[in-house]
């Protein structure tokens, strides 16, 4: 098909789905509605942790409007929302965990109905003693969050270990040694749309979700077991999401779950929309942590051995916090070579909302620390921060702290000369040194931060990187793409497209993707992971190689040259007709196998590794304690670029979000409860609070295995983000931070700490 273009990949293709969300048409979940459709509304519980001693529904129930109240008693299939294990209640039964906690729930004509229900349901409690500090989560007497997934009956949900070499040993002979506590909290996902699930019969008794989520497979399982049906009678349809950053991987199966109880038990069509307070409250963030990192090096800065122990609050339940935690433990190194290695993971069971997905996955937690900590050696022996870090980035050839030995696509000193270069490093360094003699009241500092990102799933869940997609040339000779992976804002669809126009060589406006609905798409794995593109995109070449044979053979048969197939397609897809070819084709496909030793911690645990390197300069205020990105360079490796304005989006939402958790957002916890008010008291960055004239930049070290050589992108630039917004924090007031978020009062309690 000579006639195809030269070539769309790394072109900047508009997005398809651009204009209706720009005209305000775009469908979200609340956007949507059925005929008869009732509203939800979810009795939640006020106590961190209490035993139900009985729930009186009688006056709700009576309330005009309402058609139903239902209780864990109620529950047709298993009182379980799936997700990793099994622990997790749709409904409370006996035991409330958390603040917010699903007790039980309303269906009414109208939303306004579903509420005041709500508020007549009165729930008798016993008061249980509660533990909200993961800390205080593992002393011996602490109390007893009693999650039945635990280990061994306490508060321990996982513990997890990854030993290399002789860590103890090193430490006694190293040239340096440098130790720090890190702690991180709360940061909510803030997406733009809130959580939400609309449940529908679907006739024979099937039902069909419609909601806004990363994973439709993920919610069709859960509602499945909750229904006690079938997955064929579940479907699921991922309706437009706005915005998700992990907060849509877990908890849409617990939303949709009770969505659908309701539609079930009414056998009518039920909505449940949070409203942002609800939202806010009750739904995962990212695992607060602390960190306990040691750093022995060289004197020549070489890194020798790292001693880290990690802790997550994983909350009430597990839901993903073990695959979290897995991340922090295989990724605790970072991007250096490091021989030495010991690295002990908890996540702890607390009477807290279980804490889930957030872009980053567990890395954040671990990268603060170890750019913090790469920085004290080099300051202890006087090398640069850009020179420490190229003598011990990864190479073509080396091993990473699980032994993984990685030989393609190892492109991190390569952005970290590149950040250097576009930051003109050594004369900024300069320029900052001059402006901080001359100047009292603010102060400016340079940071640099290094990544590595695991793409996909890796050693933890192997069985879920694998990827379907089907390519249906129709009779009009326009072409379906379906794929089971969600467009959640971050282009994935349209990077797709790209891909499949280049597969077939057809012009990429005869391609159009369906909806995603889990009757009509493979499943795709779950867009999850920075994995989404790079294996649709790799299920979508598969199907369009075989789809591109058939066609040309057709074609061939009929005389009609390659380079008029794109034109001509209308005639040969009717020749597929009357000549019995099939005209849909399924593609599939799965990453390198990985693997992973539970008892060592160690092996090739991903597929590939993406890699950043960030550098920001800051402005700190000394009076007021207030910290300014003034300025950033971003370079990233994630092998081929499909569309480069896409992937540069990526990068400068990824950097607000790290500007934000590393310097603004936070929630304080007060037994147990989220001190917190919707986003009225959420303080996250603005427009004012971004460096506009950032310079984005990517190197491609082509992955061979990816599609035309891409990986990843999605979490890795928020990762490398806070950690160099934190560095220019520290350079500027020259102290080592070591506690999220960098807010006024936390730089002038740093300022007025010795140096
Ligand atoms: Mo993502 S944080 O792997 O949903």
């Amino acid at each position: 098909m000579n006639e195809a273009p030269a070539t769309l990949i790394g072109t900047a293709i508009a997005r398809p789905d651009a204009v209706d969300k720009v005209r305000g048409e775009a469908r979200f979940v609340d956007d949507l509605a059925f005929p008869g459709m009732l509203h939800a509304a979810v009795v939640r519980s006020p106590h961190p942790h209490a035993r139900i001693l009985g729930i009186h529904a009688e006056a709700a129930r009576s309330m005009p409007g309402v058609v139903v109240v239902l209780t864990a008693a109620d529950v047709p299939g298993e009182n379980i929302v799936h997700v990793i294990v099994d622990d997790q209640p749709a409904l409370a039964a006996d035991v409330v965990r958390y603040i917010g906690e699903p007790v039980a729930l309303v269906a009414a004509e109208t939303r306004r109905a579903a509420r005041a229900a709500v508020d007549a349901v009165r729930v008798d409690y016993e008061p249980l003693p509660f533990v909200a500090s993961p800390l205080a989560a593992l002393e011996p007497d602490a109390p007893q969050v009693a999650v039945p997934s635990a280990a061994e009956g306490g508060n321990l949900f996982n513990r997890m270990v990854l030993v290399k070499g002789d860590v103890d040993g090193t430490f006694a002979v190293a040239d340096v040694v440098v130790e720090g506590t890190y702690e991180t909290g709360y940061q909510e996902h803030a997406y733009l749309e809130t959580q939400g699930m609309i449940a529908v019969p679907d006739g024979l008794g099937a039902i069909a979700i419609y909601g806004s989520m990363q994973c439709p497979f993920y919610v069709q399982n859960a509602v499945a077991k909750v229904l006690g049906l079938p997955l064929a009678k579940v479907r699921v349809v991922a309706a437009a999401t706005g915005g998700a950053f992990g907060g849509k991987e877990d908890v849409p199966s617990l939303l949709g779950s009770l969505a659908a109880l309701l539609s079930s038990a009414t056998r009518r069509p039920v909505k449940l929309v949070l409203d942002r307070e609800e939202d806010v409250l009750t739904t995962s963030k990212r695992h607060p942590s602390r960190v306990f990192y040691r750093t022995a090096a060289r004197a020549d800065g070489t890194l020798l051995a790292i001693d880290v122990d990690i802790v997550l609050n994983a909350g009430a339940y597990q839901t993903l916090s073990s695959a979290v935690l897995w991340r922090s433990l295989v990724t605790a190194a970072g991007p250096y070579r490091v021989p030495n290695v010991r690295v002990v993971a908890r996540s702890v069971a607390t009477n807290t909302v279980p804490n889930g997905a957030f872009r980053g996955f567990g890395s954040p937690q671990v990268i603060f620390p170890h750019e913090s900590q790469i920085d004290l050696v080099a300051e202890r022996l006087g090398i640069d921060r850009v020179e420490i870090r190229r003598r011990n980035v990864l190479h073509s050839g080396d091993r990473t702290s699980t032994d993984h030995l990685v030989r393609d696509s190892v492109g991190i000193a390569e952005t970290l000369d590149r950040a250097a270069e576009l930051a003109d490093w050594t004369a900024r360094l300069e320029r900052a040194a001059t402006y901080n003699r001359a100047s009292r009241e603010t102060k400016r500092g340079v940071g640099v931060a290094c990544v590595l990102y695991g793409v996909g799933l890796g050693g933890k869940a192997p069985f879920l990187d694998k990827a379907g997609a089907t390519i249906k040339l129709e009779p009009d000779g326009s072409i379906a793409v379906a794929i089971g992976t969600v467009e959640i804002g971050q282009g994935l669809t349209t990077a797709v497209l790209q891909v499949a126009a280049e597969g077939l060589g057809v012009p990429i406006d005869r391609i159009h993707l369906s909806p995603v609905d889990t009757s009509r798409v493979p499943d795709s794995g779950p867009t999850v992971a920075s994995r989404g593109t790079m294996m649709s995109a790799l299920a979508v070449l598969d199907a369009a190689g075989r789809l591109r044979e058939r066609i040309e053979r057709v074609a061939k048969a009929h005389r009609i040259a390659k380079r008029e197939i794109a034109q001509r397609l209308p005639e040969i897809a009717r020749f597929f007709w009357l000549e019995n070819f099939d005209p849909a084709v399924e593609g599939w496909a799965s990453t390198e196998p990985v693997s992973w030793d539970p008892a060592t911690g160690l092996g090739d645990v991903y597929p590939v590794y993406a890699y950043a390197t960030h550098i920001a300069e800051v402005e700190v205020n000394v009076d007021t304690g207030e910290a300014h990105v003034v300025d950033y360079v971003a370079v990233h490796d994630s092998g081929r670029i499909l569309n480069r304005v896409l992937a540069s989006g990526q990068v400068e939402g990824g950097v607000a979000q790290g500007i934000g958790f590393a310097l603004m957002e936070t929630i304080e916890e007060k037994d147990g409860r989220l001190i917190v008010n919707g986003l009225t008291t959420y303080r996250l960055p603005t427009i004012r609070d971004v460096p506009l004239a950032a310079a984005v930049d990517f190197v491609e070290a082509l992955f061979p295995a990816g599609p035309f050589g891409m990986k990843g992108i999605g979490e890795v630039p928020v990762m490398a983000a806070h950690a160099a917004v934190a560095r220019a924090v520290a350079h500027a007031t020259g102290r080592n931070p070591t506690r999220y978020p960098l807010d006024p009062p936390r730089i002038k309690s740093l300022l007025g700490e010795k140096p």
